[in-house]
């Protein structure tokens, strides 16, 4: 069911939702798929800060998904307060995936995303993620296999193309309509670009001429007034946010918050060390320490950027042996001294093995 979202007079053209077959995205605000990052942990401290309206597993390879391996390794398990649940799988067997994407039906997943845009040679090298831009017909047979499949919503995630010889996203966009996939997520960067260069968002602006599913954009979407004027200029019908949830996790709150007219939280020093530490102690409840100690180490990596001082506090926790060594770091860094932090950047030096 729809809710009431504040509006000011000067965003009241702006669309505050879009629907997925029959599932409303409200807001039409959403969190990326990140690998490595979306766990249910960081799903759960981004919605618990507001102003988000979906979220999305991390990319899975579709051979690990069977019912029996999900109920072994629980890497897909969500809890209710997540819904609508998104999970994304990859793979380019049409068989497989039909297979997998069965098990996260039974699962309960509200949405199924399939991944067509992860540049990482190890995803590509297998002839997933962005791959299947070079074989739209392989993509078509793939899409087919799990949207007969299963009848929980479809939707597709993809790129512009593999590079600017073969921009080929106004025929994915069109292929994938055809074949039922209920909604579409471009990513406006090549696959040969990788994070370089900027996300071409006009393209976002032209894939909505082609279709009528909806279409949402993603690629640097840094701050709020940013996300109001991308949804305003390109036309989308929402606008996702991979690192810069990760750099701000009040990002979504504080699209909210113009959006309706607000003053934005600004997070003080205070408040980006409870956020830290509640992370922290999030990812210890549900994981070993090491791992725990790991995610938090990447997190540091976007949220501190623009920082002053940061280098030191991500070389020091990267250093850390421990998640309470890392704590001691973070409470040095972030005790009042009244610094300020600016989240004007976005980290495009992002590790090739990430999507
Ligand atoms: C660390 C990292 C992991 C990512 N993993 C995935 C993934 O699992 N699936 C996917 O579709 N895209 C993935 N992406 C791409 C993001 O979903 C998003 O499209 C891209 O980062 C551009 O948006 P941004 O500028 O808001 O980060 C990943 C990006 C990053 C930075």
């Amino acid at each position: 069911m729809e809710k009431i979202i504040r509006t000011s007079p000067e965003y009241a053209d702006l669309p505050t939702s879009y629907t997925v077959a029959g599932i409303v995205i409200q807001p039409n605000i959403v969190l990326a798929p990140m690998v490595g990052v979306t766990d249910s942990v960081f799903r759960r401290l981004v919605l618990s800060l507001g102003g988000c309206g979906l979220v999305s597993s991390e990319m899975t390879n579709a051979a690990s998904v069977t019912p029996k391996a999900l109920a072994r390794h629980h890497q897909l398990d969500f809890l209710p307060e997540e819904r609508p649940y998104t999970v994304q799988l990859s793979g380019n067997d049409p068989q497989l995936l039909a297979t997998a994407a069965r098990a996260v039906e039974q699962l309960g997943a509200n949405i199924l995303d399939i991944n067509c845009g992860c540049p990482s040679p190890k995803v590509t090298g297998g002839g997933h993620g962005s791959a299947l831009l070079k074989d739209l017909k392989k993509m078509e047979a793939v899409l087919r296999a799990v949207t007969r499949e299963v009848s929980i919503p479809v939707t597709l995630k993809f790129r512009a193309g593999w590079d600017d010889d073969s921009l080929n996203y106004l025929d994915t966009a069109r292929m994938a309509e055809a074949v039922g996939i209920a909604a579409l997520a471009l990513h406006p960067r090549t696959r040969a670009q990788l994070y370089s260069g900027l996300a071409e968002w006009s393209r976002v602006s032209e894939v909505k001429q082609v279709v009528s599913i909806p279409v949402v954009g993603s690629g640097d979407v840094k701050d709020a007034a940013d996300a109001l004027r991308r949804l305003r200029i390109y036309g989308a019908d929402g606008i996702m946010i991979g690192r810069g949830a990760m750099a701000n996790p009040w990002l979504f709150q504080q699209i909210a918050q113009l959006r309706a007219g607000d003053a934005l939280f600004q997070p003080t020093p205070a408040d980006k060390l409870a956020l830290l530490t509640r992370y922290l102690d999030m990812c210890l409840e549900s994981m070993h320490e090491r791992l725990a100690l790991n995610k938090l180490k990447q997190l540091i990596g976007q949220f501190s950027v623009g920082m002053p001082h940061s280098a030191a506090l991500r070389e020091s926790v990267h250093h850390s042996a421990t998640p309470d060594e890392a704590r001691g770091h973070m409470d040095r860094f972030f005790e009042p001294s009244g610094f300020s932090f600016q989240s004007s950047a976005l980290n495009n030096e992002v590790e090739l093995l990430s999507c």
